[in-house]
């Protein structure tokens, strides 16, 4: 488990090679990004909205922005996914998760902006999101959604997640995983920042 370092958030981005060859960023979202993730917030489609947030909404209101962009808060993170599209830095997706250090379970949600949907992206930032939980230590990974969001529902699946009912909303479905990820297998910046903290203490 790691104690992360916010004063350095920067440490903690991935590049990720996609299936179509190429490239996806995940990064901390940054203060900096308050206007841009608005911006993506607003132009997804109303159902990729409502898939996300499990509610109507047209955008993100000003104190979830402000959550959103204030990382490590509470034990709650935000991540984008970019992309370089004509020389631009471009948000293309984004996750938010929380760890609860006493159960070590780490609860997501993500999106991808409509334009991409379909192209491996949901599924890269998914296990770069098993590896960030692998990091803090998490043994269970999770999330809910609609019942009716076959999209997430199989994604989930190709990803090895079981499904049971959520609790307290029957429009609703959980998908779980436990997490086992070895090092070597999933390589993630969080998790080499924890496994050299644990060679560092332990070599003190
Ligand atoms: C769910 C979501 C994140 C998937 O992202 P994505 O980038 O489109 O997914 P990928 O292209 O990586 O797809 C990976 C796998 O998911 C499954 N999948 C993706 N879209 C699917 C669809 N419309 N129907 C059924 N399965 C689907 C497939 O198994 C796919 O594998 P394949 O490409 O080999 O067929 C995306 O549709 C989204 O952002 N939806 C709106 C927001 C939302 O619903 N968030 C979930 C709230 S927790």
């Amino acid at each position: 488990m790691i104690a992360l370092r916010l004063n350095d958030l920067r440490q903690h981005s991935d590049i990720l090679r996609l299936r179509s060859g190429g490239s996806l960023t995940v990064r901390f979202v940054e203060p900096r990004d308050a206007q841009g993730l608005q911006g993506y917030f607003r132009s997804l489609s109303v159902r990729s909205r409502y898939n996300r947030f499990l509610g109507a909404m047209s955008e993100l209101p000003r104190t979830q922005l402000d959550h959103f962009i204030h990382v490590g808060e509470d034990d709650r993170f935000s991540v984008v996914a970019t992309m370089l599209v004509d020389g631009i830095e471009t948000v293309v997706g984004e996750a938010r998760y929380a760890f609860e250090p006493d159960t070590a379970s780490f609860e997501f949600g993500l999106s991808i902006d409509d334009r991409w949907q379909g192209q491996g992206i949901g599924e890269g930032l998914l296990k770069n999101l098993e590896c960030r939980a692998a990091a803090f230590g998490a043994k269970r990974l999770f999330g809910d959604t609609l019942r009716s969001n076959a999209a997430m529902i199989g994604l989930a699946r190709k990803s090895g997640f079981a499904f049971l009912p959520s609790p307290g909303d029957w429009k609703l479905v959980r998908f779980e995983k436990h997490v086992d990820v070895a090092p070597q297998e999933i390589a993630c910046a969080s998790w080499r920042l924890a496994a050299e903290q644990i060679t560092h203490q332990a070599a003190a």
